[in-house]
């Protein structure tokens, strides 16, 4: 087979490129390792900046998230038993949007659908050739059939796991990580949000998010010890648990129900250099990860999709390279960014094992600061609602 672009994933980072690809009548066939009921069961986060609002109706995907999203024109913090809110509107003019990633793969799964999009499921063994010459092309089976993908590109957007990052070599790649020392239990219910906009909680007994889906289903996040395992965690015990961490009027009002989903995710920052290599681009969490405060990791791989959308477009439509060579220099500038923001988020609103008095006291400065300092509120405000492209 042959096509433009090979795009290795399917999810929402390589769906959103074929789909924006498309409407600059640029080719693309998607390669995704499970199916696509496997890919839509993965419960992820929600909070959509302004970009990636503008790539979704670009894309022609757009009405459904228009039409169901929920738009927040700010967020509550809470600390220290008082609790204080970020106005993203007042300070920077714009709001972000509520809308779960898995809303947003199953509406661009539609419209891949609907365009008569090509995507392979249930790929094996995928492995990218030649990269380093213009003449790259992917080999896979699927049922234990070979098959072969000439091409012009390849989009390496296959997740933290993935075989495209691997396929740069080590000698090439520099990687900088940071694991931090907990991780978030999430639960999806079917019950009403506590409040009309999310609340970050810093508490003595650790970390807290209230979130939501609909105005029926809502997400809620503690922080717990990495050893921690789901079983652990009654439905009874996470209800309790996230009562005494958040305000009390919260507290409450909180409706509680039976959960019907529970995660344990860990917090990781992750970022590998060159986000290039001739070829093979990298995309999304194939080429970093941001741990979740600060609702970045949807966002960062929408900004890569617009740099390489546009690289690409310029180089089938106008002939120029331009953004082909600086692709991964001006995508780590922005990710870099999102990284500081979403690890400042992280070290602001959690407990450390290890955390001396000091350290508290410092935390405490911070928060105390945000209230009170417009200057500050608009800097947190300008990075939540998403630093331009
Ligand atoms: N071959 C084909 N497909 C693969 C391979 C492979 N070797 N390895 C992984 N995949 C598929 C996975 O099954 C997955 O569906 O690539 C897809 C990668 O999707 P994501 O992990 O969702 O990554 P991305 O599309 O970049 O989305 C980033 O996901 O994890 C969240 O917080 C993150 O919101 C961010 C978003
Ligand atoms: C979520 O809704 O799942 C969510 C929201 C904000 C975050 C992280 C997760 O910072």
């Amino acid at each position: 087979m042959r096509t433009q672009v090979v795009i290795v994933g399917g999810g929402p980072s390589g769906l959103l490129l074929s789909q924006l690809l498309l409407k600059s009548g640029i080719e693309s066939i998607v390669l995704e390792r499970k199916t696509k009921d496997y890919v839509l069961s993965r419960i992820r986060a929600g909070i959509l900046e302004q970009g990636m609002l503008n790539l979704m109706r670009e894309a022609g995907v757009g009405d459904r998230m228009d039409a169901e999203g929920f738009v927040h024109d700010g967020t509550l913090i809470a600390a220290n038993n008082e609790t204080f809110r970020i106005d993203f509107v007042q300070r920077t003019g714009t709001p972000v949007m509520v809308y779960g990633q898995t809303e947003v793969t199953r509406d661009l799964y539609e419209a891949r659908e609907k365009a008569g999009g090509k995507i392979v499921f249930n790929t094996d063994g995928v492995v990218i050739h030649d990269a380093k010459t213009d003449a790259p092309y992917v080999t896979y089976t699927v049922d234990g059939t070979e098959h072969r993908i000439d091409c012009d590109f390849v989009a390496g957007c296959d997740g933290f796991h993935g075989v495209s990052r691997k396929t740069i070599p080590d000698s090439v790649r520099s990687e900088y990580e940071k694991i931090y020392p907990f991780g978030w239990l999430g639960v999806l219910s079917e019950t009403p949000p506590v409040d009309d906009e999310l609340i970050y909680a810093n508490s003595p007994r650790g970390f807290a998010l209230c979130s939501m889906r609909n105005a029926n289903l809502s997400r809620y996040y503690v922080q717990c010890p990495l050893t921690d395992h789901v079983d652990d965690w009654t439905d009874a015990a996470f209800w309790d648990e996230l009562k005494r961490r958040i305000p009390e009027e919260a507290a409450d009002k909180l409706i509680t129900g039976p959960t019907i989903e529970k995660s344990i995710a860990p917090l990781r920052s992750f970022v590998t250099e060159p986000m290039q290599w001739g070829r093979l681009f990298l995309c999304g969490d194939a080429a970093h990860i941001v741990p979740p405060t600060g609702a970045k990791g949807l966002n960062t791989a929408a900004s890569d999709i617009h740099y390489l959308y546009h690289a690409l477009k310029e180089h089938y439509l106008e002939g120029s390279d331009e953004g082909i060579d600086g692709y991964s220099q001006k995508a780590l500038l922005r990710i870099w960014k999102a990284e500081r923001f979403s690890w400042w988020m992280t070290n602001l609103l959690h407990r450390f094992p290890d955390q001396s008095d000091f350290d508290l006291k410092m935390q405490q400065a911070q928060i105390a600061f945000l209230r009170d300092s417009d200057a500050a509120q608009t800097v947190m405000a300008e990075n939540y609602v998403g630093l331009p492209y």
